[in-house]
Parts: C-alpha cells; structure tokens; sequence
C-alpha cells in the first residue's frame, strides 16, 4: 500500500488529502477562502498567500489525523506547483519540500491542471467495495485509456486526448476566456455575487420546471460561438452579449433589440439573495450558450477519435446543465467527479502524484513554482 501526502495552494483553497494507492481517500481537508475574497468580487493574491501560510499546517494535521495515518506512513508528497498564482504556491511547494526532506520520502510536483483530470481517479471511501472473501478490497473500475478529457476551470478550458497516464495531446483551448471565468464574469455582471459559477448555476435552477426544463425567451437566445473546424473554445463573445443585453438598448448577438434596462453590479456589490426572474433568465441564456459548446464540441470530438470514455474536470465540471448535458449526448461512457471533487482539492494532487511515482518521476529539492505552466 503507498499513501500519498497531496498538498494544494495554487489559488484560493489550502488543501491537504491523504490517498491511498492513488485511488482511495483516507482523508480530504480543504480550507476555503470564499468568505474573505468575496466582498472584493474576486481573489486577492495578497490576501490569498497569507491564509495559505496560516492554514497550511493545520490541513496537513488534520488529513492525516483524518486519514488515521502517521507521519512514518506516508510514503511520498505531492504539491501542486503550478499553473496558479505565484505568492500561493510557494506556500504549498515549500511546505512540501519541508514534509519531504524531513521525512525522507520523495516529492513530486504535479501540474494542478493533471490534477483535475486525475480527480476522476479517486474513489470515496463510502464508494469502496466490500472486502472480498479472500480479504481483497475492490476499488470500482478506473478510467480506460484512450479518453478524451474536457478541463474546464477557473483559468482554463483545455481538450485533451490522453491515451496513456501522463500523456496529453492538445486538440483545443479556449482563444479568451476561461469557461470559468466567463461565468464568473457573468455572475458579476449580473450581480449574482462571488463566486460566479455556483451563482448562475443557482440563478438558472430556479427556472426549471417540474419536467425538468429551463425555459428561455427567444430573444435571449445567444449565437453560440462553435469556432467550427477547430476543438478550441471562445467565451469573450457571450460574456459581451450579455453585457449588451443587460445595459439595454443594445441589440442581442441574435440581432433583436433588448427589452432589458438595468444597472451593472459593481464589483464587490452584495450577492443578489432573491434574482428577479429576468436576471435568472439571463443567467440561463449564457449557461445554456456555454454549455451546448462545451458538450458539443466535447461529444463530436470524442466521437471522431473513437476515445473509450468522456472524462470532465476542473471547477466548471461540477456544473449541474453541462454534467446533465454531456451525459445525455454522448454514446461514449463519461466519467465525472463528485461536484466537491471537481473543484479545487489536495485528493486529486495525491492521485495524480501517484500515478507520477508509478512511472519513476520525481522533483528535486529545487522545485520552483510555474504560476503559467502549460500541460505537456
Ligand atoms: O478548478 P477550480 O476550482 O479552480 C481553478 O483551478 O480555477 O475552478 C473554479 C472555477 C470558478 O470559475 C467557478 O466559478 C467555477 O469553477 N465553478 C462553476 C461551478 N462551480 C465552480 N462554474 C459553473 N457551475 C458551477 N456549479
Ligand atoms: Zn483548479
């Protein structure tokens, strides 16, 4: 059995996770800092680093109280050394290299990004089958190779054909923004508060029916940008869209004037508690844009590579519409994390620094933090 220490700073959660065999949770500690960035609509990197250096060591003792593991049983540590913001991973990366030499066990520097998609690895305690007769765990069935994984966060929008462990091919990225960031931009726009993806999220259900639809007025109908030829991705587009739309007397992309006047929320301004029905409706008419591109250019490509399986990751995965929509078009199995799995956390680093250790890598001592380091 090989326990591996994940360690995860690179934004705005400082996370510590105990795994076991690069699947198995023992423990899943995350300190969020919603609450301290939300009145400035946005993460504060400043801000962000110091409660990373005061949240840091107690994650760790928890995860591995948590996990029921001490000190002499964790067998490596992995940290997220980028992509991220800098003055936050050097917390994390350091704190790592500390546990590392002190305890004498291999570090290993994972790409946060390989860590979403390994998120579709792990496997919740609860999730664990029984113990076989003979005194064999079975852990449910893992990913199958070759597969296509759409990372959607708060800083990319990357698909990727992985056909081994560790190995990505690009096929598309966004152009502009970050799918993430589109909604969270939007939310803003909107006035629906901090952070943005769970607040339009949350916006847009309140619409849906008892069948389960989401009614949307034709006029909010959004062109959806496919980019068509290419896997890569745009949001700029339906961010600006919704811009018009919402400082009236533009015209929508669809070219019908707006009937909607309204103030755009500054940043920082309160979450909306009680949306009125057209800001939900809004709200629908750029989820449903954002999502029908994401899962359709998704689906096409996973069928013209013939990939085994679908595999979503990153904080955008945990989006009810683009999980229900990916699932309902793909004839591909697809895989997808629980929605506390997709967004950030220190299981899916300890996943993926497992599965590193299989294959003989490991850092030096000198690992620096990469606040733009790409998946290679
Ligand atoms: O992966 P993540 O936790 O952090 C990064 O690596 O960036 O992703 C954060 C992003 C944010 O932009 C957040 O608004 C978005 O994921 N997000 C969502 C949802 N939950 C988080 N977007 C849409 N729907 C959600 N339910
Ligand atoms: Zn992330």
């Amino acid at each position: 059995m090989t326990l591996v220490l994940g360690i995860e700073t690179s934004c705005d959660e400082t996370a510590a996770a105990v795994v076991e065999d690069g699947r198995l949770i023992r423990s899943n500690v995350v300190f969020t800092q919603e609450e301290l960035h939300r009145r400035f609509g946005g993460v504060v990197p400043e801000l962000a680093s110091r409660e990373h250096v005061l949240g840091i060591l107690p994650a760790v003792e928890r995860a591995l109280q948590t996990a029921d593991a001490r000190w002499e049983d964790v067998d490596a540590v992995a940290v997220s050394y980028g992509p991220g913001l800098a003055g936050s991973l050097v917390v994390g990366v350091n704190a790592a290299k500390a546990m590392a030499l002190a305890r004498g066990v291999p570090l290993v520097g994972i790409n946060h990004l390989e860590g979403h998609v390994y998120a579709n690895w792990l496997v919740k305690p609860d999730h664990w089958r029984p113990l076989t007769p003979g005194g064999e765990r079975r852990t449910p069935a893992a990913p199958m190779f070759p597969l296509l994984c759409l990372i959607v966060s708060g800083g990319h929008s990357e698909l990727v054909l992985m056909k081994h462990h560790g190995t990505y091919e690009h096929l598309g990225r966004t152009r502009d923004d970050a799918a993430g960031e589109a909604f969270d931009k939007v939310a803003r726009i909107l006035g629906l508060g901090y952070p943005g993806g769970p607040a339009v999220q949350r916006a847009v259900e309140r619409l849906r029916d008892p069948k389960g639809n989401i009614p949307i007025p034709s006029h909010l109908e959004l062109t959806r940008p496919w980019l068509r030829g290419t896997h890569d991705f745009s949001f700029s587009g339906l961010k600006t869209a919704m811009l018009r739309l919402v400082e009236g007397g533009g015209t929508s992309p669809v070219g019908n004037p707006s009937p909607l006047s309204r103030v755009v929320a500054a940043p920082g301004s309160p979450a909306t508690t009680d949306p009125s029905r057209e800001t939900c409706q809004l709200a629908a008419a750029f989820q449903e844009a954002a999502v029908d591109v994401l899962a359709g250019k998704t689906v096409q490509a996973a069928e013209q590579l013939r990939v085994k399986q679908i595999l979503l990751a990153g904080g955008v995965a945990a989006n009810k519409r683009l999980r229900e929509v990916v699932l309902a078009r793909s004839k591909a199995p697809v895989l997808i994390p629980d929605v506390d799995l997709c967004t950030d956390n220190a299981a899916m680093v300890a996943a993926a620094g497992y599965f590193r250790l299989q294959s003989g890598h490991v850092s030096g001592l000198d690992l620096d933090v990469k606040p733009n380091l790409r998946l290679a």
